[in-house]
């Protein structure tokens, strides 16, 4: 990320200190950075009427599917943002999305399993807000455990940018038009959701579901060079080796693992892993785990469900995508 390995961000910054990076091209000195947090804590809020547009939906929908829709919504809210020759309404429409995505996301959550909204509290830090936002209940009082926070933080940070994929191309490509930013981050998270792409977690999860026992790993795997199913979080179109977020994401599990218990997925994960990095199929192929293949085992063991995991990945991808989209339009 602006020269700076994944690595050294991912131990040492939080999500916020990242999507500043990516937005401005440096890390936020200490002032820039109290500037930023309390910014960000500031926009959280989402309009009351966002509450009524959810409700049109109906009980159980895919978060994702909601999530598309309330961004695309959100510009009805902010007619001034259509106004993008604008650089302080750029910015600031900017900070709105990185913000308002998270209680989005969390909202829909909500109204997917029918429990009443939790608002945003500015005095926590991004992801232990949006934890609370998800968990906290008025009869029971959530506190964040600080290991799944970081936990959560370090995915933020791995899946706030990479490059041209198809979905920040659809960012650019929307932009192009010089759509307001709230479409273009609706296009994107379209783009997003489908399972070559954010939806991957979703489908490994599913897969590894499906799989049900490290035993049934070898019959799986001829399955795949049969070419019946895909080896769902397996290949990239940039990595033809290792994804080095995928490597972090299987540390990252170790750790929750030691909070939540260890989700038993994992062995069938680490075992279709070593098959195929022993078989010519993937070998010859250059197929490696990418950054899906572990993910959705950790929000899996922290308690979130399958239809969340492409939300998990479009909350920080926004700053990605706003921070592409700012410099397509500079350009
Ligand atoms: N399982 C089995 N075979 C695969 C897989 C896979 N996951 N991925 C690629 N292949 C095979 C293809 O069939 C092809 O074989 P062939 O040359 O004999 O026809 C060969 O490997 C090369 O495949 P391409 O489609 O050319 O690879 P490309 O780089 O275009 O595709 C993609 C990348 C879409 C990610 C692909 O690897 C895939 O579908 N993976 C599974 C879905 C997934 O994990 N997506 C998440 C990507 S990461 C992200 O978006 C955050």
């Amino acid at each position: 990320y602006r020269g700076y390995p994944i690595e050294q961000l991912a131990e040492n910054s939080t999500y916020l200190e990242v999507a500043y990076l990516l937005l401005n091209g440096e890390l936020p000195k200490a002032d820039e950075l109290a500037v930023w947090e309390k910014t960000i804590g500031s926009h959280a809020m989402v309009h009351e009427s966002v509450r009524q547009f959810l409700d049109g939906f109906r009980w159980g929908s895919h978060t994702m599917g909601m999530l598309v829709s309330v961004l695309g919504a959100k510009s009805t809210f902010y007619p001034d943002s259509r106004n993008i020759s604008s650089p302080e309404l750029m910015e600031l429409h900017t900070a709105r999305l990185v913000s308002k995505v998270a209680t989005v996301a969390a909202l829909c959550y909500r109204h997917s399993r029918g429990l009443p909204y939790i608002y945003p509290d500015a005095s926590l830090g991004f992801c232990e807000n949006f934890l609370n936002m998800l968990f906290n209940s008025p009869n029971t009082k959530y506190e964040p455990n600080p290991i799944l926070v970081k936990a959560l933080e370090v995915l933020f940070i791995l899946h706030a940018d990479h490059e041209q994929n198809c979905s920040t191309s659809t960012m650019r490509g929307i932009g192009s038009s010089l759509a307001d930013p709230y479409s273009s981050t609706a296009g994107a998270a379209a783009a997003l959701y489908g399972p070559l792409h954010g939806g991957a977690n979703e489908a490994v999860l599913k897969m590894l579901m499906e799989i049900g026992d490290v035993k049934n790993v070898p019959s799986y795997i001829e399955r795949v060079k049969s070419r019946e199913v895909l080896l769902q979080g397996f290949g990239h179109r940039v990595y033809k080796h290792y994804d080095p977020r995928a490597s972090i994401v299987k540390q990252t599990a170790n750790e929750v693992f030691e909070v939540t218990g260890r989700n038993s997925l994992i062995d069938i994960a680490m075992e279709l892993e070593r098959i195929a990095l022993e078989d010519d199929f993937f070998v010859s192929r250059k197929l490696y785990p990418n950054v899906d293949f572990y993910s959705g085992i950790i929000y899996q063991a922290m308690g979130l469900p399958v239809d969340m995991y492409p939300v998990l990945f479009a909350i920080p991808r926004t700053a990605g995508w706003l921070a592409q989209w700012k410099e397509m339009m500079h350009d």
